[in-house]
């Protein structure tokens, strides 16, 4: 009697053409897949949309797609699904989370908005469902200056989870914040000293950088912004030569879009590749046909908190 033995390989099959083949899961499935900038150049080409974290959960919030195939991390994917419980949501790898959502427990996070009880909450997207759950109103890096400018002025308010993009809110509204102290070991790991030693070998490059760096950081930076926003800034600028002081996936758009203008991208303290986000690297373009192939992995949110996370998303979607 023949037994089929196990595979000893780990590599599933894949098709010779990735990108033919998830050209065809697309229509079969009707299905979007919606990227974010941080991800690989690969994945990026095969999106139908790339974005920040406001501009992917318009698109998350207005797709008629049966099935949404998010390329970003799990808080990005499970927004999402809570803006489309009915529609199945697919995350390449579900271990691709974010440090600065870690930096915020709830159980902790509960404890900190008790001690504050007249307080707003502002959370940033970059948040798990729970604590957008016991938010007012969640923010983007792109919005929120914006939405903190429409509280009123007496108001008090908790900003959370990052301290970083916190305080540089502070500095833009004028208004004092009371910050969760989260952070990002991305945007961390950039220094001021580096950036001033690129400056020296580069004087004509122009510094912009994500608010998620520290404030010594964004002191050097002569532009601040969103990933969409830096990539609209070197679209405007009539400068050709900049230092990106984010992640560096975003410079594949960047390059792709004005190939003869220089991207250069700000390096990390220490002699690694800690400027990549590897959260957001675990997805791969295998993963991600995989994942369309067998509807599989899945993001799930609870209902009750799906519920309770809507309302603060929702609140966002129509200040912004
Ligand atoms: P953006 O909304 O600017 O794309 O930021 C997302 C993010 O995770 C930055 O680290
Ligand atoms: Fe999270 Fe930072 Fe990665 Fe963005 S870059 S997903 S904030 S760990």
């Amino acid at each position: 009697m023949f037994t089929t033995l196990p595979s000893t390989t780990s590599t599933p099959d894949l098709p010779l053409d990735l990108f033919d083949a998830i050209a065809d899961l697309k229509q079969r499935l009707n299905a979007v897949v919606l990227a974010h900038y941080y991800q690989d150049p690969d994945i990026q080409d095969v999106a139908d949309y790339i974005g920040d974290s406001l501009g992917l959960s318009q698109q998350a919030a207005q797709t008629d797609a049966d099935v949404i195939v998010f390329a970003g991390v799990h808080f990005m994917a499970e927004t999402a699904k809570i803006l489309n419980p009915h529609k199945q949501v697919l995350l390449p790898d579900l271990d691709a989370g974010c440090s600065l959502a870690d930096s915020c427990p709830p159980a902790e996070f509960a404890q900190f908005k008790a001690e504050h009880p007249d307080h707003v909450v502002v959370s940033y997207i970059n948040c798990t469902a729970d604590i957008k759950a016991m938010s007012d109103i969640i923010c983007t890096s792109s919005n929120a200056v914006k939405l903190v400018n429409q509280i009123p002025a007496d108001q008090p308010i908790i900003f959370a989870p990052d301290r970083n993009l916190g305080r540089y809110v502070m500095a833009q509204t004028g208004r004092d914040l009371v910050l969760w102290q989260g952070s990002c070991i991305v945007h961390e790991t950039f220094s001021e000293k580096k950036i001033i030693q690129l400056q020296t070998t580069h004087p004509e490059a122009v510094v912009i950088a994500h608010p998620e760096c520290e404030p010594a950081v964004l002191h050097q930076a002569e532009f601040i912004g969103s990933t969409t926003a830096l990539l609209n800034y070197v679209q405007s600028c009539d400068r050709t030569q900049f230092i990106v002081v984010t992640e560096p996936g975003i410079i594949h758009q960047m390059e792709k879009q004005m190939p003869h203008k220089q991207f250069i991208p700000a390096p990390p303290i220490a002699n690694c590749a800690c400027n990549e986000c590897p959260h957001m690297r675990l997805n791969t373009l295998e993963k991600l046909y995989l994942a369309m192939r067998d509807r599989t992995p899945e993001v799930i949110v609870p209902e009750a908190t799906r519920q309770a996370a809507l309302k603060p998303i929702q609140r966002m979607l129509a200040m912004s």
